[in-house]
């Protein structure tokens, strides 16, 4: 595995690739890797020849108040990962290569970014998109993996490939889980033991919607009193938004369909949590 943090070595190294008719796989994380991240890994050498793995704390998508300081990292641990997972290229740009001239010019996403995490976290999905972008211009991948996990950031890139016309194939791996049902985060390890029961709450109303849409219901507001319901059970987790959502538009739907979004957030003290399932689908 190469570690590349110059922007003109990648370059290099893509053009090598290029000469040689590899296709390029691109992982975008913020680092502090856990087996979610690795299953993108797995999904990207599934249909490229190389992967790049790229780790960059991208301070445009953070808000003012939010962790950008403390976010956890761990480099040493993060490369051995990496390597192991079977990475070519682990990318580890630094702010200034990556802004040079201080990144006044963002890529905005619409109205559909203004909603749920647009609307708890103002400017985050502008940061986002703008530096998938950067990296889409610097890797040139011809596939690109992202976790369902954050499932208005993938539905969000797969707008922006579309409506600048770019022809990267993009990936949308499903969310990967601890035996308890938690979904993995590197802001998990922000939790006390009692925080992480708390935090289970969000993934046991999840299983309560599938249960819900198994039995055959299809009314979005039963379906959200029943996720209710379920979370009285969970002192400690301040429920932020509950969502059942066309997949597409992200807006709310009544009644809900094979391909909906569950979406939920919640704050367990500071720790603000997301995951979702698709109806069909179900937590797995
Ligand atoms: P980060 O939170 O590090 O996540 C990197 C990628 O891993 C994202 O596509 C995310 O959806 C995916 N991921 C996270 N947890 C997962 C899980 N439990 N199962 C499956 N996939 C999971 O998301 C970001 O970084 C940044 O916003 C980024 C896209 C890198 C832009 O800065």
């Amino acid at each position: 595995m190469l570690t590349i943090h110059d922007t003109a070595d990648l370059r290099a190294w893509v053009a090598e690739q290029h000469r040689a008719g590899r296709r390029i796989g691109l992982v975008p994380t913020m680092g502090y890797l856990h087996a979610g991240h690795l299953a993108l890994v797995e999904a990207s050498r599934r249909r490229a020849d190389v992967t790049v793995l790229s780790s960059f704390v991208n301070p445009l998508q953070f808000g003012p108040t939010e962790d950008l300081a403390r976010y956890p990292r761990d480099d040493a641990r993060d490369m051995a990962m990496a390597r192991e997972a079977g990475v070519a290229v682990f990318y580890q740009p630094t702010t200034a290569a990556m802004y040079p001239q201080g990144g006044a010019v963002r890529v905005t996403p619409g109205p559909a970014g203004d909603r749920y995490e647009g609307a708890a976290r103002p400017g985050h999905f502008e940061g986002v998109l703008t530096v998938v972008a950067i990296l889409f211009h610097q890797v040139e991948p011809d596939v690109a993996c992202f976790g369902q996990k954050d499932i208005q950031q993938a539905g969000l890139v797969r707008r922006m490939v579309q409506d600048l016309h770019w022809r990267v194939e993009l990936v949308v791996v499903p969310t990967v889980r601890e035996p308890d049902g938690l979904a993995l985060s590197s802001r998990n390890v922000y939790l006390s033991a009692e925080d992480r029961g708390a935090a289970l709450g969000l993934s046991a109303a999840l299983g309560e919607a599938h249960g819900a849409w198994v039995a055959g219901e299809r009314s979005a507001r039963r379906i959200e009193g029943r996720m209710q319901d379920c979370l009285r059970g969970f002192r400690g987790l301040q429920i932020e938004y509950i969502a059942l959502l066309d997949p597409e538009r992200f807006v709310p739907q009544d009644p809900v369909d094979a391909g909906s979004v569950v979406a939920v957030a919640g704050r367990v003290g500071s720790t603000r949590l997301i995951d979702n399932i698709i109806l069909n689908q179900g937590v797995r």
